[in-house]
């Protein structure tokens, strides 16, 4: 049977401007496109996870403001329950500024509005329905007191959470030991771990230093070379598909949302990390969050290609 996923965190209107290069700073440039796109790390992984057959809910605070409103119907429409999502009065929904030069990399900034609301005192209605089986998954766009509180919350109701600690953060200590996989980037590892993520040893050795903070599982996405797994016991590269990179904005967020789907689904660790892999390939082919993530049907075909 497929678990229930929760997934618990931000939601952004995303401002993005598609140009040659980055600017550096004190500079303005010309003669990027301009795209309005629905994103926000936890709006991107529940919508990642539902395109690819997830029973999903979001937990997440909006504005009451049109922004709010069009993120609300467009969960609906991805199939997204939205029960326990909130409408703040008091804060606007939260948009994010992006630039992404011809390679298809990113320069983020967050005006978190309504995100920084999703205080604990949101969250009990959520903690009182919710039951195993179910796997949470959370990213760090919210504040850092709400995310213990769900890890600790979670350990209590023994549900197994995906941590994907982006953008990096760090978290209390005493919490690590209840996370049952953790999601960092090499950057956000190597903030975590304090070791730089430069070959396949150090990946090794930074997985080694979460399992030591009492983390189960560990995947260490390494960007167009795939990701590295280790389950304390084995452990494992997966190569990710060569592809032709427009975008990577949400890649991490479609590789921990299809993670969660196949978890939910009882896959292997290194079958999950090969799913997700598959589909953060494909999200990077494309532009924007939301609108770059795949179908089921899209990331099956891959797979059935090159099981
Ligand atoms: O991970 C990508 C996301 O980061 C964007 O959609 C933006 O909203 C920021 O939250």
């Amino acid at each position: 049977m497929t678990s229930p996923i929760y997934i618990i965190g931000s939601s952004n209107t995303d401002m993005v401007v598609k140009s040659g290069r980055l600017p550096a700073p004190g500079e303005t440039i010309l003669g990027g496109t301009f795209f309005m796109n629905a994103g926000g790390k936890g709006a991107n992984q529940a919508v990642a996870a539902a395109r690819l057959g997830g029973n999903v809910s979001l937990i997440a605070n909006l504005g009451d403001d049109l922004f709010g409103r069009q993120a609300h119907t467009q969960f609906h429409k991805e199939g997204i329950n939205t029960d326990f999502i909130t409408f703040d009065t008091a804060h606007p929904s939260g948009v994010a500024l992006i630039t992404v030069d011809a390679q298809g990399e990113n320069c983020i900034a967050v005006a978190p509005g309504a995100n920084g609301n999703l205080t604990p005192d949101l969250l009990r209605t959520f903690f009182n329905f919710i039951a195993s089986p179910a796997i949470v998954l959370v990213q760090l766009e919210i504040p850092i007191t709400t995310v213990e509180f769900i890890i600790e919350q979670c350990s209590a109701l023994s549900i197994p959470i995906i941590v994907n600690p982006a953008p990096a953060n760090k978290i209390l200590d005493d919490v690590w030991k209840h996370v049952f996989v953790i999601t960092p980037n090499e950057t956000e590892a190597e903030l975590l771990t304090g070791i730089r993520i430069v070959d396949d040893d150090s990946a090794r050795k930074a997985a080694q230093a979460f399992h030591q903070k009492g983390i189960k599982n560990v995947v260490i996405t390494l960007g167009k070379r795939g990701a590295y797994w280790s389950d304390n016991m084995s452990d494992g590269f997966v190569a990710a598909p060569s592809v032709s990179v427009v975008d990577t904005t949400a890649a991490g967020d479609c590789f921990s949302g299809a993670l969660a789907v196949a978890l939910a689904e009882k896959k292997s660790l290194a079958q999950a990390v090969k799913f997700a892999s598959v589909s953060a390939s494909i999200s990077v082919t494309r532009m924007g969050a939301q609108a770059s993530l795949p179908s089921r049907k899209e990331v099956d075909t891959i797979l059935h290609l090159n099981p």
